[in-house]
């Protein structure tokens, strides 16, 4: 392809010097011949016949390289050192020698004329024009050789390069697909476009990776924790179907197995939630939302539950802290923490909700006086069905902060946890949004 190119330029490119040299040429000689005819004419001005035939066979004799015809009507030639020619009148120009002419106006280009009744032909030598003309044609044919040589080697070796490294590349890839994905294609030391390519590859390949290890974590923890309460409803159900106990006492004991069920059912819908937002895009529905209100409706919601366990809820919200984002996940998420606030801290406990609005934009803080988490539990927590071994006693599945992780991730706010001292304080920053 690129010796073709190559090849085509230098055609073209050989194809206007020649045109434009021969042609040059060309001219000079036109103007020469016709400007000595001119001198002819002005110099047979006036003059009979026979004293033209003795300026031209002078002209002739002393020849400074033109060559001159001098024929009347009759064809005879009466002066000039060539053979007699057909009269054509202008430029004519021929290559073949003429019979029994003298090889040196072998070819010659030149301009015909009538005068005085007479027929008169200037002309030049074009074997300096041929000798040009090939003088450019061999060194096109050469010129063109070599850089048509220079073309293909040059392209095959440069292709050559490029294939091989994208054959590594694509070899390399596959291979990792096939065989271990935890490999990685390896960098040159060169920083080209290719160990570019090569470090997107991996890129990829280390988020296929994350999210097949993800999936596999979630189906284990999925299986795992289905697993007990399945089993509990088994053996309820085995434990009816051989009993000897009355209607009565077996009904009750469906009426208890269909809440089990109806747990599970939960559950499935929160995993569903969780799935559902997480891999979901920012749905229509987003409007500003007034975070002060969410949080007193949130306040209002759970301040029963808080009392039960004698826990003081107190509000610090600052008005006009808005967010651009749906006000159902939203509040979902805060009743999420406050619920977790109060379940996980003991009774007695104090629970804080707050909203400030700053610069860099809205933030609303849940914080209580509890046993907090650990700091390097505080990853594990947003795991799905993960519960720190205190919490084997309190209710619930493990899904609540999973579900307000995919809701923060969502509306691209940042969760995170602090010592409260004592107790957790949970941070959700929203980015200001204009
Ligand atoms: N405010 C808190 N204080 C102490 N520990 C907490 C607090 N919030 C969460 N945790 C710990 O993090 C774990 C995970 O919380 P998460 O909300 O995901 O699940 P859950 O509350 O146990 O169950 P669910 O929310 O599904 O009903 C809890 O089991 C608890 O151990
Ligand atoms: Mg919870």
């Amino acid at each position: 392809m690129y010796a073709v190119i190559t090849g085509i330029s230098f055609v073209v490119l050989f194809g206007v010097i020649f045109w434009s040299t021969t042609r040059f040429m060309r001219h000079q000689i036109d103007d020469s011949v016709s400007s000595e005819i001119d001198e002819i004419r002005a110099g047979a001005r006036g003059k009979s016949p026979e004293e033209i035939e003795v300026l031209v066979r002078g002209l002739a004799k002393h020849s400074s390289g033109f060559v001159y015809l001098l024929q009347d009507p009759f064809g005879v030639v009466r002066a000039g050192n060539l053979p007699s020619l057909q009269p054509k009148l202008g430029i004519r120009e021929w290559d073949a020698p003429s019979s029994g002419s003298d090889a040196r106006y072998a070819a010659i280009r030149g301009l015909g004329v009538s005068l005085a009744g007479d027929y008169l032909f200037v002309g030049w030598s074009t074997h300096q024009l041929h000798d040009m003309e090939k003088m450019v044609v061999g060194t096109f044919v050469w010129g063109f050789a070599a850089s048509i040589a220079l073309a293909l080697a040059g392209g095959f070796v440069m292709s050559g390069r490029l294939l091989r490294k994208i054959q590594s590349i694509s070899d390399t890839s596959r291979d990792i697909v096939e065989t271990d994905l935890s490999r990685r294609i390896p960098l040159s030391s060169a920083r080209d476009e290719f160990d570019n390519l090569s470090a997107s590859v991996n890129g990829m390949l280390d988020r296929i990776q994350a999210l097949m290890s993800d999936l596999r974590q979630v189906t284990t923890d999925i299986a795992h924790d289905m697993r007990t309460p399945l089993t509990r409803l088994r053996q309820r159900l085995e434990l009816a179907q051989h009993s000897e106990a009355g209607a009565d006492s077996l009904r009750l004991a469906l009426a208890s197995t269909v809440r089990e069920i109806d747990a599970i059912l939960e559950i499935f819908a929160a995993l569903l939630r969780i799935a559902q937002m997480e891999s979901g895009a920012r749905s229509s529905n987003y409007k500003r939302v007034d975070l002060t209100e969410v949080m007193s409706t949130v306040a209002e919601l759970y301040r029963p539950s808080a009392e039960d366990r004698q826990q003081a809820l107190t509000e610090h919200l600052a008005p006009g802290a808005t967010v651009v984002g749906d006000r159902e996940l939203l509040l979902q998420l805060f009743a999420n923490l406050t619920e977790n606030a109060i379940l996980h801290a003991p009774p007695g406990a104090r629970i804080e909700l707050a909203t400030e609005q700053s610069r860099s934009g809205a933030q609303v803080i849940v914080a209580d006086n509890g046993s907090g988490i650990p700091a390097d539990m505080r990853e594990k927590v947003l795991q799905r069905f993960f519960r720190l071994e205190k919490s084997r006693t309190t209710p619930g599945n493990g899904l609540g902060l999973s579900l307000a992780a995919a809701i923060v991730k969502l509306h691209d706010a940042t969760m995170t946890f602090s010592d409260n001292q004592p107790g957790l304080r949970v941070t959700v920053s929203f980015a200001h949004h204009g």
